[in-house]
């Protein structure tokens, strides 16, 4: 590590200071630039500090410290956490994990394994993308609520877009049960995601890039399993390290999930930057949307980061623009009609945009291919990458 690594040191109440203390490496690359007591107060610490490491300091099982680093992973992903703990009880470390740290060590700890635990958390979170200094790249989740609004055609025309437009792009196939990313664009499923997690070992980029399949408009796809036995084989934190993995070595990536707000997907949302938020125009399908939309805000998810497309959107339907904004409290950003070639591209496993560019449908999935493109430049304030227009 060449760059000093600005750490901060959040201290759970009923920890003893002096022990963290005594466990802290002197003298490296890990520059400790506050030690805080209480998590309230390192969460404002937080808000107010540019921090590459955090390390939370706790007693023993502590539901506030798993609480902390849920939320400074939420935060920022690319960012590693490492807890420090004065006994590790039954079932915390496993909880641990699961709200997305990176590490675990139990104290007391010589300075010397200390800094070596901190410095491979830090190695392996920023992997090649903090050697070059590069950021990661956008990551777009496409959600709906409810099966079959259309989320697997938003996902491959937002991503073949995206890729005609020069961008090196991946969409991952996370339906990991029915997932049919596949068929949309006529690919065979020669690797899976499932041969990717049955490989084992450590995933860095060039590991993951091996699995994915390539359409003949560049997006390469990392495909579902062909089973659905072997979703269970697929856990959340290997999902955390996939997208880690490609969101460093793409300009975009994009998620194709199924319906609902499985755990799945919600780490998934979690792990992005960006969300497609994909809903028909009739009544129930309104009323999902806003379920999902609210759901969404829940989660600390803002408004700008999401872009609200509406399917089957013809006029004839019978629900002006205005009674729309009313039942779902948002203008859609993306209005896509029903066409009828559209089946006809699934069927030929060409999407719309790349088989049929002029229609009315194509032209909606590349306003919302520039939608994306166009973001803000200044980076978020939650940590999130913004999306800067970046050729390959
Ligand atoms: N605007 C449209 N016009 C015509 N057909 C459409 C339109 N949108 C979707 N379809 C058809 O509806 C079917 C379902 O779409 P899609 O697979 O994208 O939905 P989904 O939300 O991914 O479903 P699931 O929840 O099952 O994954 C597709 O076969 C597609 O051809
Ligand atoms: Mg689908």
């Amino acid at each position: 590590m060449s760059e000093r690594v600005k750490t901060l040191i959040a201290l759970d109440a009923g920890v003893d200071r002096e022990t963290v203390q005594t466990a802290l490496p002197e003298g490296s690359d890990i520059q400790v630039v506050a030690l805080v007591d209480g998590l309230e107060e390192s969460w404002t610490a937080l808000q107010e500090t540019a921090i590459d490491l955090v390390v939370v300091a706790c007693g023993g099982y502590s539901e506030r410290t798993l609480v902390f680093i849920d939320g400074v992973v939420k935060q920022r992903a690319d960012r590693p956490v490492v807890v420090l703990c004065e006994s590790s009880p039954n079932g915390f470390v496993r909880r641990v994990f699961e709200a997305g740290a990176d590490d675990i060590i139990t104290l007391p700890e010589t300075p010397g394994n200390v800094l070596f635990a901190l410095e491979k958390a830090v190695a392996r979170k920023h992997g090649s993308s903090a050697a070059t200094g590069v950021a990661l790249a956008p990551m777009i989740c496409v959600l709906g609520p409810k099966g079959g609004t259309g989320k697997t055609l938003t996902s491959c025309n937002l991503g073949v877009s995206l890729a005609q437009d020069d961008h090196k792009v991946t969409i991952v196939d996370l339906d990991l049960q029915f997932g049919d990313v596949g068929l949309a664009l006529g690919l065979s499923p020669q690797r899976t995601i499932y041969d990717l997690v049955k490989a084992g070992g450590s995933l860095d980029a060039e590991k993951v890039e091996g699995y994915l399949v390539e359409h003949s408009s560049g997006v390469r796809v990392l495909m579902a399993p062909t089973r659905p036995d072997q979703a269970t084989a697929i856990t959340v934190e290997f999902l955390r390290s996939v997208y880690a993995s490609l969101r460093a070595a793409n300009d975009f990536v994009v998620v194709d999930t199924p319906p609902g707000f499985t755990p799945e997907v919600i780490a998934s949302i979690d792990s992005s930057s960006h969300v497609c938020m994909v809903g028909m125009l009739d009544s129930l399908s309104l009323k999902n949307t806003k379920l999902g939309l609210e759901t969404l805000e829940l989660m600390g998810y803002e408004r700008d980061r999401v872009q609200v497309l509406l399917n089957r959107a013809d006029s004839r339907v019978g629900i002006s623009a205005d009674e729309v904004a009313a039942i779902i409290g948002t203008k859609p950003d993306i209005l896509v009609p029903s066409d009828r070639e559209i089946p006809v591209s699934v069927n030929e496993g060409t999407p719309v945009v790349a088989a049929r560019g002029r229609s009315e449908a194509a032209r909606a999935f590349r306003s919302l291919a520039e939608n994306y493109l166009a973001g803000e430049t200044a980076p978020s304030t939650n940590g999130r990458r913004s999306l800067l227009r970046r050729k390959k």
